[in-house]
């Protein structure tokens, strides 16, 4: 095995990588990750099966645990996290502080970063009780103000985990639940929500991930690592892009669903309009998981017999672009929160919260490279930089 403690900077000479386009920050045995192939694996379990036959839960256990649960750790993980369903009071009068126009995103980072107020004792790796129910809390109480995030910006009552319900669907019920009326989930919803939280729950080291082991490395407690992660999520070139897809696909609708205007505005190198949902950083091929999505998003369409332009005009967008020689040679294809949306949107979830389903979908993977990182004993994240400022000046006061 590697030991990255003992792999320094032999030469003396420092490489620049911006974007670290090819730089690894750390070794992993969290997921496979095969750009060229469009192969996506979580401790070498497929993609396509872990969405096809597992819930949620199951994943989270198996990213953050290494294995599959039985049933019976299942059962056990999901009580334990359902004890640490309860926020701490006070939360809610930071939540009241918040104009009712705040962004969702905004919230949720900064409400996370103050559950590190209420939970200061940082946690000791090496104690598994310890470090299990760190991550039960985690589990459990981001899940709440994700929700509480939503009901802020609208304005209604918060609403308390059930205990007699599923994480998946507590999720819409934290969100939707009426005072005297809980909300009536279907199962096709609660599938399609476990497969887009399970497609989402981790990408080896993205920017928001490599935030939070590049947090977690100055030994920063868990909801603050988390916390920066969620701010490096929200982004529209990162997790931000689910938003910024469904926007645009509705900007195209309203303007008379003319996609050949909106492929010539992201090829022109003078507009910095780019295609939201379409390239990425490591798949050069196609994305696995846009594949899934695209499925199931038509599928929960038909059953909930939703029809919507947009999907349409998704669809339409996506057949030109990949007959385009521009998105052709740069291998631009479309990513997983092309589809992501459309599915959100049928489901009652307004358009700002798009981003805060994803965190919630990341989180089993942050904690996940959190642990690893520092049970590796990995050392603080300290990149280099080449000088390119002036050379010694003589100090004199501007007249
Ligand atoms: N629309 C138009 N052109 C694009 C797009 C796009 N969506 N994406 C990349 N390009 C072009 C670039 O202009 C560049 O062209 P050039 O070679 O002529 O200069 C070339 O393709 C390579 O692009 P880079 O920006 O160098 O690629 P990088 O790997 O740095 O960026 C990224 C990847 C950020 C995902 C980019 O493709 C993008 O901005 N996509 C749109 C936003 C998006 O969908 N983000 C979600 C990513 S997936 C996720 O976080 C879940």
């Amino acid at each position: 095995a590697i030991n990255i403690n003992k792999l320094r900077d032999l030469t003396g000479t420092i490489t620049i990588d911006p974007g670290f386009k090819n730089s690894g920050s750390c070794t992993s045995a969290i997921t496979f990750l095969d750009g060229e192939l469009g192969i996506l694996r979580y401790r070498g379990y497929a993609i396509e099966d872990l969405a096809d036959q597992a819930n949620f839960l199951e994943v989270s256990y198996l990213l953050i645990f290494g294995e599959l649960p039985t049933a019976a750790q299942l059962e056990q993980f999901e009580t334990d996290i359902r004890k640490h369903t309860l926020v701490n009071e006070e939360m809610k009068g930071i939540i009241d502080g918040f104009p009712k126009t705040a962004h969702p995103m905004g919230v949720l980072a900064a409400l996370t970063s103050a559950l590190t107020a209420f939970n200061p004792k940082s946690v000791n790796v090496e104690n598994e009780k310890e470090l299990y129910q760190a991550v039960c809390k985690t589990m459990g109480k981001f899940l709440v103000i994700a929700t509480w995030t939503y009901r802020k910006s609208m304005g209604y009552p918060l609403n308390y985990y059930d205990n007699t319900k599923g994480y998946v669907e507590n999720f819409m019920n934290l969100m939707f639940a009426l005072p005297t009326e809980p909300y009536k989930l279907s199962p096709i919803v609660t599938e399609a929500l476990d497969k887009l939280f399970i497609l989402h729950a981790d990408h080896e080291q993205n920017c928001s991930t490599s935030t939070v082991r590049m947090v977690g490395s100055s030994h920063a407690g868990l909801f603050a690592s988390i916390s920066a992660g969620v701010s490096a999520l929200w982004g529209p070139l990162h997790g931000g892009a689910n938003q910024a897809v469904l926007e645009m696909l509705e900007e195209i609708h309203q303007n008379g669903g003319d996609t050949e205007k909106y492929l010539a505005k992201a090829k022109d190198k003078n507009d910095p309009f780019r295609l939201m949902g379409f390239g990425h950083r490591v798949y050069k091929n196609f994305d696995p998981r846009a594949k899934i999505i695209k499925k199931a998003a038509k599928e929960v369409l038909e059953t909930l017999g939703v029809e919507d332009p947009i999907l349409e005009i998704a669809k339409k967008l996506e057949a030109a672009a990949l007959e385009d020689e521009y998105f052709k040679s740069r291998n631009l294809y479309p990513n997983v929160d092309f589809y992501s949306g459309i599915i959100y949107r049928a489901l009652g979830i307004p358009t700002d919260m798009f981003t805060v389903m994803f965190a919630i979908g990341r989180l089993p993977g942050w904690i996940a490279q959190w642990k690893e990182m520092r049970e590796n004993k990995e050392p603080i994240g300290r990149p280099r930089q080449v000088y390119t400022g002036s050379p010694l000046r003589e100090f004199k006061k501007p007249v």
